[in-house]
């Protein structure tokens, strides 16, 4: 089965960092021996996103969001997926904590975002802590259970080096995965590195990664473990 290791930049980079981060990857990526299930993706500010596709940088690319509204229109400063015809990201993370936290989402605002990404052809990675699983789970029970990844962040392991393991990952995991369809891929997010990405190995379909995906040598360290 496919692994999705999923980098996200956040707000996160000017255009020389990057350049340089690009310039890295390439440099490194002959040091690791990655798996053929492996995928690398970026989330990344959507300002680099079609920079970064004329490069063709060696990495999936994808967008950190996508707008709730689904159709070309007056929308001052969104970007709706329809706009990616031609440049079309194979995943979006919509959900995101941050999101969530920032601009107060909810999870009917979440899965309208995911609508508008399937409906444009695109898999939505949907973030979400253990307390949205539910209603999420009710919101996408008519779905196909391949056609989005859930990737579960607790909060209280976003950015804190708090990351969820051992006893209470596997626990949580189950319950998780309870409430979807088998098929449906999970993924883990929450201060993962290259210490301890060996934990989500076996237990989760990938990651989800913030600070670590920042430096390329680290992301395909993360990788080389799956
Ligand atoms: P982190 O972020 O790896 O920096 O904890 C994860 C996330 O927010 O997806």
């Amino acid at each position: 089965m496919k692994k999705y290791i999923i980098g996200n930049w956040k707000a996160n980079f000017d255009r020389a960092a990057v350049d340089k981060f690009g310039a890295d990857f390439g440099a490194a990526r002959g040091d690791f021996h990655l798996s053929k299930e492996v995928e690398i993706i970026v989330a990344v500010p959507s300002i680099f996103y079609g920079y970064l596709w004329e490069k063709e940088p060696g990495f999936g690319l994808a967008l950190q969001d996508i707008s709730v509204f689904g159709q070309f229109g007056a929308h001052t400063g969104e970007i709706v997926a329809p706009a990616l015809a031609g440049m079309k990201p194979t995943y979006t993370i919509v959900g995101h904590s941050e999101r969530r936290a920032d601009f107060g989402e909810t999870n009917q605002v979440v899965i309208e975002k995911a609508q508008n990404l399937r409906a444009a052809g695109i898999t939505p990675v949907i973030a979400v802590d253990m307390d949205q699983v539910a209603e999420i789970a009710t919101l996408l029970a008519a779905w196909e259970p391949e056609s989005f990844i859930i990737a579960y962040e607790p909060v209280e392991a976003i950015g804190s080096g708090a990351n969820l393991q051992g006893e209470l990952l596997g626990e949580s995991l189950k319950l998780l995965r309870s409430k979807f369809a088998p098929g449906t891929p999970v993924i883990y997010g929450g201060s993962v590195n290259s210490e301890n990405a060996g934990e989500y190995v076996g237990v989760t379909d990938g990651l989800l990664i913030g600070g670590a995906s920042l430096q390329a040598g680290e992301l395909l360290k993360i990788a080389s473990k799956f």
